[in-house]
């Protein structure tokens, strides 16, 4: 068995710090574990570009407010450690929440305006605990490369922020949402759903292709667009929604009209279950 298992941030630094002697190139895909193929497209993009993987596996209960479901969390690490062995990672860091916090921690990393909107607005404290836990494991990795999914749009946005205005040495890379056949995108929560509610989540990305296809057409209204989601997602009484909008696609500002690479965004309950979306919208090069 090549992949290694640590428990402690000195573990890990020992381990990198071997595996940079060697000259290799580090790679940190950060996860909370019950891993999906949306998962594994990040750790095998990771596997392409960097010779030594570290994927951390960590239920981070300070991005979790009350009452939500950080105890409920689907956890399984040895079923996470089998499918990222089969993907050659060197390295699974899965510490426990005493080792990655002191009883007595006081220091977060404030994560700015961006955590106020979308998600931030629903999750008050969400992103300070994101963008804390994400501090804390580059500065325990280290890591030439970090990868993130687009799936959690707004928190990709926000670690390029915060890499960039910390001036952290690390390359952040973005990846593509992974969606089943049927168009849902993948997420740890999708095991929540009954099967009459995941038909109902199928609205989601149903909208998120009516206005890729109402920009294709040379739809560049916002309210338009606004109103096209919202009209899918009324049409599925299950789905009760929290926001749908087109913003900008970096500083995630809501768009009157749509003139050049933007992102549709979606955040909705399906009975107890909160599931986000989004898709990017541009108008094509020849329209512009
Ligand atoms: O996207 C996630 O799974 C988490 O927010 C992350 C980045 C691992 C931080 O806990």
């Amino acid at each position: 068995m090549n992949l290694e298992r640590v428990s402690s941030a000195e573990e890990t630094r020992r381990a990198v710090a071997e595996a940079r002697r060697e000259g290799r190139t580090v790679a940190l895909v950060p996860t909370m574990g019950a891993l999906h193929e949306g998962h594994l497209s990040l750790v095998r993009a990771a596997c392409e570009r960097a010779t030594y993987v570290v994927v951390s596996v960590f239920v981070n209960p300070t991005q979790f407010a009350p009452g939500e479901d950080f105890e409920a969390y689907p956890r399984d690490l040895e079923h996470d450690m089998q499918l990222l062995e089969a993907e050659g990672v060197d390295l699974i860091f899965a510490p426990n929440v005493d080792s990655m916090y002191a009883a007595d921690a006081t220091v977060t990393v404030d994560p700015g305006p961006i955590a106020t909107v979308w998600e931030g607005a629903t999750r008050p404290d969400h992103f300070r605990g994101v963008a804390t836990i994400v501090t804390k494991l580059l500065s325990i990795v280290s890591p030439d490369l970090a990868f993130f999914g687009e799936k959690d749009y707004q928190q990709l946005q926000l670690v390029n922020r915060l890499v960039r205005d910390l001036d952290l040495a690390v390359q952040v890379v973005g990846c593509p949402i992974v969606r089943d056949r049927d168009g849902l995108a993948l997420s740890s929560r999708n095991a929540y759903l009954s099967p009459t509610q995941r038909a109902q989540a199928l609205a989601l990305s149903s909208a998120l292709e009516a206005v890729a296809e109402a920009v294709a057409w040379g739809e560049r209204d916002a309210d338009v667009l606004r109103e096209t989601m919202l009209r899918i997602l009324s049409e599925h009484p299950d789905v009760s929604v929290d926001y749908a909008t087109v913003v900008d696609g970096t500083d995630l500002t809501e768009l009157g009209s749509i003139d050049g690479p933007a992102r549709a965004i979606i955040a909705v309950r399906v009975g107890n279950t909160r599931l986000i979306d989004n898709a990017a919208v541009a108008p094509s090069a020849h329209e512009e």
